[in-house]
């Protein structure tokens, strides 16, 4: 059936802050079982809306359905719940600092599972080991660079095996090898746990060669849809020069 072919469907998305309208009457369909990459200049309301598909924020106008039932009426409690099928890397990591690397990524498995501390530290060990940090459990948060940190949260989001796999920001920041690690670790997301993923990123270059589907935002709407070729030949003026700003560099502004 065609509704499910999309997982998630957003339908007039208005999200305000003040006088300022971020998310302007906003559609998005994002394909099941696909990596579904939504690229967009900085501070144009990528995290915002990745933040409503979790239900962390309300917005002003519009529908968001997972799986054909809309989130936005529903209660904290509701939304726990649904909450559960997915799994998000925050942009910034969002580790516990006053956790160890192994307590941050069995978090979710004391709180949600009753299983034992030893199956949850092998579990631990395992995921852990999935993202190229053995043996780095014991280590707090502080101790580690960047990059390390990301695959801490990556291997958090991954741990409870969910449905949805959501990444702000997966590959910003890092240097190229370990950039492309991750993305190889969202490919496998996809392709070992059969999960839908969700990648944020203002980085075109890398995350073309993950993805499925690549959606553009732009002043609030999604302006341009495809696959990675169809973007890449975009004649939208906004998209070309988007690709364009990526080709010449880091540094972009538009
Ligand atoms: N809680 C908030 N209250 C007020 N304004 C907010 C809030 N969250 C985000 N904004 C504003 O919304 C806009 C979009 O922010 P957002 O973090 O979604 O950008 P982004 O596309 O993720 O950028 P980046 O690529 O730099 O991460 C920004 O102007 C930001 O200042
Ligand atoms: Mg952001």
């Amino acid at each position: 059936m065609e509704q499910d072919r999309y997982i998630i469907r957003i339908e007039g998305l208005t999200k305000r802050f003040g006088e300022f309208t971020v998310l302007d009457e906003l559609d998005l369909n994002l394909e099941q079982d696909k990596v579904n990459i939504i690229i967009g200049r900085s501070g144009g309301g990528k995290s915002v809306l990745m933040k409503h598909i979790i239900g962390l924020l309300k917005p002003d106008r519009g529908r968001i359905l997972v799986r054909n039932r809309d989130i936005v009426p529903m209660s904290e409690r509701e939304m726990a719940q649904v909450r559960r099928d997915f799994g998000m890397l925050f942009q910034e990591a969002a580790l516990f600092d006053s956790l160890s690397v192994e307590e941050n990524v069995a978090f979710p498995l004391h709180e949600h599972t009753s299983k034992s501390y030893k199956e949850i530290m092998s579990i631990v060990q395992d995921q852990l080991a999935g993202v190229g940090l053995q043996g780095m459990g014991t280590k707090m948060p502080a101790e580690l660079s960047g990059g390390m940190r990301k695959r801490v949260g990556l291997a958090r989001a991954l741990i409870m095996e969910p449905k949805i796999v959501l990444f702000d920001e997966p590959t910003s920041g890092l240097d190229p090898v370990v950039g492309a690690t991750i993305n190889d670790l969202i490919l496998r997301t996809k392709e070992e746990f059969g999960a839908t993923c969700i990648v944020i990123s203002h980085d075109i270059s890398a995350t073309m060669k993950i993805a499925d589907n690549i959606f553009m935002l732009y002043q609030g709407k999604i302006i341009a849809q495809g696959s990675p070729e169809e973007i890449r030949e975009s004649s939208d003026p906004v998209v070309r020069q988007f690709i364009k700003g990526e080709a010449r560099g880091p540094i972009q502004i538009n």
